[in-house]
């Protein structure tokens, strides 16, 4: 450990190690009906996007550096599901734009190295798309078998006990053929049948004209759900708290036969250099999720996105579990907080330890989120430590979903302080958070301890850092419960993670054998940076909430 290496040469040591770009990140998500309208119809689109690149990554330390951009669906769609309910695979909706800007959008992208991941959703389509409205037409259409339909059970029972994860039975019947045709989300999301050989060739195909127009990754949408038991079997009854954990979704999901797609899948994004496939794996144990990842590049682990408690310990095990089993060399992992199906996390630990001090908190997650050992994932406006926003019952768009309506995540982006937080200028589809006026991106990037700024900050030291990127990931407080340290080391070089869960002031004592005097103070929520290096010691104090890297 003599040789620990200066962030200097840590930097120049980057130019020789090829790391691709789906392992730096931050990959951030746009959910792009809310992120900026540029046609003035209170709806975000394409060019709404392209006007934002340059904060997204302007090639400098002044902006998130963000490597690629996750777009939820901006296909013809009815909007049943926000877009997840899919008319024309192959067709932007108007409302986002045209071809031409599409295209523009992929050529600015490149222009600043950002690349573009598509939201594939192919478990079910729109009842409005063309394959569906052919398939009912009869059951003898070219397109029936592209669905799953079944007859009735004795007494016009639906075929077996499956649920809708939205609400309901995963059963829809159909009056015109006397049949039912199943569905694991809204009734308007059909499920194509995926053990008909022309669907998934359909599939393949979808996935291949996005990547032949200049996308490098995709992001699957339910994938581990495409494949459901050929003999449409009933899944087998257990205790639990909701209709839907009831059962044990055996026989509607993680079929064997999703790893043969996942050979196909792969031989085909291996024909198109650097470009890669996440995957959802819905309603999963973590085990099975890995299961999928010597084939799919990274898969969503909501075991740790989903963690009621703002405590150290869920954390530390969660992630130590997700670490272990994708610490084969073809295995990488990822991480994320928010999306746009759950609450956001700010209102989430907000909520837990008072909203006073969830900035504090935010913080801490966005410094976990950059200095594990995976590609940390960013949901739009979380850089700014937005919340959920309540919407009236009246004014909701995502409803009929027991859980409840996942509007709040997807209010719009707040630029500035301006009328509509300069996301549109007229009022916008979705109302806006009531804060924007103190909590928006030009007042964040005036404040240089504000959460975009830290945020910039990690995502910069995160890619200058061959520790951060590729390090091996050691905890080392083995039950914590006031703070997670940990230490990340690749090749001699290191990163000493240290995160205060808690708004007291704690002391950190380090193992002796640590050799840490070389240590020093990258970045910090709460130490000056006046310049002056700041080294590690073996026992050391973290203010409340405080979250330190230290670099050797
Ligand atoms: C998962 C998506 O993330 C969610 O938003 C959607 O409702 C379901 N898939 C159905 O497509």
């Amino acid at each position: 450990m003599s040789d620990a290496k200066t962030f200097d040469q840590q930097v120049s040591d980057l130019n020789v190690v090829h790391v691709p770009w789906w392992k730096t990140g931050p990959i951030y998500q746009i959910f792009p009906r809310s992120f900026s309208d540029s046609s003035g119809d209170g709806v975000g689109d394409i060019r709404g996007i392209i006007s934002k690149l340059d904060y997204l990554n302007n090639g400098s330390d002044t902006s998130l550096g963000v490597k690629a951009i996750w777009l939820s669906p901006i296909y013809v769609s009815p909007g049943r599901d926000a877009g997840y309910d899919v008319a024309e695979h192959t067709v932007i909706d108007s409302m986002f734009g045209t071809d031409e800007d599409f295209d523009e959008l992929i050529a600015e992208c490149k222009k600043r190295n950002i690349k573009v991941i598509m939201d594939m959703v192919l478990n079910h389509t729109s009842n409005m798309s063309p394959w569906f409205i052919d398939s009912r037409s009869g059951k003898t259409s070219a397109h029936r078998d592209w669905y799953i339909w079944s007859d009735p059970k004795r007494g016009g029972r639906p075929p077996n006990n499956w649920r809708s994860w939205f609400n309901g039975p995963a059963w829809t019947f159909d009056e015109d053929s006397q049949q039912f045709y199943m569905h694991t989300f809204h009734p308007e999301q059909p499920e194509l049948n995926w053990r008909n050989p022309e669907v998934r060739a359909a599939c393949i195909n979808v996935m291949r004209f996005w990547l032949d127009r200049g996308v490098s990754g995709l992001r699957l949408d339910v994938c581990n759900v495409y494949f459901k038991h050929p003999d449409l079997l009933d899944n087998p009854r257990r205790l639990g708290t909701t209709v839907w954990n009831r059962q044990h979704h055996i026989n509607s999901k993680n079929q064997p036969e999703f790893h043969g797609f996942l050979t196909d899948l792969r031989a085909l994004l291996d024909s198109y250099p650097e470009s890669m496939a996440v995957g959802e794996i819905f309603d999963g144990r973590v085990e099975v999720a890995a299961s999928y990842c010597k084939k799919l590049h990274m898969a969503f682990n909501f075991d740790i996105a989903q963690q009621k408690k703002w405590h150290p310990r869920g954390f530390q095990t969660a992630i130590s579990k997700w670490d272990n089993l994708l610490s084969d060399e073809d295995t990488w992992p990822c991480y994320f907080m928010s999306n746009h199906d759950m609450s956001r996390h700010s209102s989430r630990f907000g909520g837990e330890v008072g909203l006073d001090e969830a900035d504090a908190c935010a913080k801490v997650v966005a410094a976990m989120l950059f200095t594990l050992r995976g590609t940390p994932y960013v949901y739009y406006g979380e850089e700014i430590g937005m919340r959920d926003v309540e919407i009236p019952v009246d004014e909701q768009f995502d409803t009929g979903v027991v859980f409840g309506s996942r509007d709040p995540e997807r209010t719009p982006m707040q630029w500035n302080s301006s009328s509509n937080a300069g996301f549109s200028s007229v009022t916008p589809w979705l109302r806006m958070a009531l804060d924007f006026k103190n909590r928006n991106v030009e007042l964040q990037e005036s404040e240089p301890n504000s959460i975009l700024n830290f945020y910039r900050q990690l995502s910069n030291l995160r890619s200058n850092s061959l520790a951060l990127l590729l390090g091996n990931w050691r905890p080392l407080i083995r039950k914590p419960d006031k703070a997670m340290v940990y230490l990340r080391e690749h090749q001699g070089k290191y990163a000493l993670v240290a995160l205060n869960f808690t708004n007291k002031k704690i002391r950190v004592k380090l193992d002796a054998s640590l050799p840490v005097s070389q240590w020093l103070l990258s970045l910090s929520t709460c130490r000056p940076s006046d310049g002056n290096e700041e080294r590690l010691e073996k026992s050391f104090e973290l203010a409340p909430y405080e979250a330190s890297i230290f670099g050797a």
